[in-house]
């Protein structure tokens, strides 16, 4: 990891409030097969976690989230609630040698957590930037980038790294561990619909769940992850010459691959089957799955989809990703993804 420049004295007392923001994500083809050396595609969302951090006199507390629908309660109650977001904070701190007593964190986000779209390594990679601001550091994102992975291996042990590229670039990528990032562009915007299952997750023991299981077998495990390697670079090729029903049949490819793997639910297989009896051209579940999201591929239909969705219960909203090549930072997004959160 390369070091941060620290400048030699640290007094955040008298400091402007210091913001961070980062993207959430979803992966459209790969994910679990990313951790073991697969290339997995993933793109941003228009939607951020954001981190402020304010002087103040007395011990640290970190504020509840504020405008977070749909937040789990992980985040929302608090360093109180959930143990790892204090270590987050701790490790944060030590990484700028800076003392967080006197300074008031405040969360916000638009991002529903534990769900898979990848609010942990947003928070990461907004709380790397809003520390660089409050100490006077100018950080290039490649070393927001790694620090942000270093503090994500705190929420999910054995990251591959692809959440936390895609929450400090933004944009459309294909991924693969220690081989660097493609950055991809799509004709056209991918248009997309999210689903919310109800059952509550935990990516890194659905992560680890799944290594005990490699190890006990390696090669029927090595196997599906070939599979959906292929899956991904087949859908690579799909997404940059526009080709969406193809993508949409990968999608639903990869989704019966991670059945196999063992990491989907009743539920969320129940989802991507209405997404598929809707006119989805293609569905999935998103990230670590043991629960958490569905994200479906729709030429039309999205609103009908939607409301089918709701019907059931579910909470859904549509998403366009992937028109924007690249975004170097927070607040100068481009395309179909917005700018720094309550912009
Ligand atoms: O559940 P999320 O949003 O953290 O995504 C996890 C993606 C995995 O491939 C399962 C793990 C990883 O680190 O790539």
């Amino acid at each position: 990891m390369r070091s941060v420049p620290i400048s030699d004295t640290i007094t955040p007392q008298g400091v402007q409030p210091a913001e961070g923001a980062a993207w959430g994500k979803v992966i459209l083809l790969g994910e679990h097969a990313v951790v073991y050396g697969r290339t997995a595609v993933a793109a941003a969302i228009d939607r951020q976690v954001c981190v402020r951090l304010t002087p103040r006199q007395g011990s640290a507390r970190v504020a509840p989230l504020e405008d977070a629908p749909g937040i789990a309660p992980s985040l929302t109650g608090g360093a109180e609630s959930d143990p790892r977001l204090l270590r987050a904070l701790a490790r944060a701190a030590d990484l700028f040698r800076v003392s967080l007593e006197d300074v008031e964190i405040n969360i916000t986000s638009d991002l529903p957590s534990s769900v898979g779209l990848g609010s942990s390594a947003a928070l990461s990679v907004s709380l790397v930037r809003a520390l660089a601001k409050w100490t006077g550091n100018s950080l290039e994102d490649d070393v927001v980038c790694s620090h942000a992975l270093d503090i994500e291996r705190i929420f999910h042990g054995f990251p591959s790294g692809i959440d936390n590229t895609v929450a400090t670039y933004g944009g459309l990528v294909a991924f693969r561990r220690g081989q660097g990032t493609r950055w991809l562009t799509a004709p056209r915007p991918l248009p997309l619909v999210i689903v919310l299952g109800r059952s509550s997750r935990d990516t890194g023991s659905v992560v680890s769940s799944l290594r005990e299981r490699w190890t006990a077998a390696p090669d029927r495990y090595e196997v599906l992850f070939d599979i959906i390697g292929h899956i991904a670079a087949s859908g690579e090729r799909a997404i940059s010459t526009g080709d969406i029903e193809t993508l949409g049949s990968l999608m639903f490819q990869d989704h019966a691959v991670l059945r196999r793997l063992g990491v989907s639910t009743e539920e969320l297989d129940q989802l991507v089957e209405l997404a598929r009896r809707n006119g989805a051209l293609g569905a999935k579940l998103t990230g670590g799955g043991g629960g958490g999201a569905v994200i479906c591929l729709c030429e039309k239909g999205r609103t009908e989809l939607i409301e089918a969705f709701c019907r059931g219960g579910s909470t859904a909203f549509s998403a366009d990703v992937g028109a924007a090549a690249r975004v170097s930072r927070c607040g100068s997004a481009t395309g179909t993804q917005a700018g720094l959160h309550g912009q």
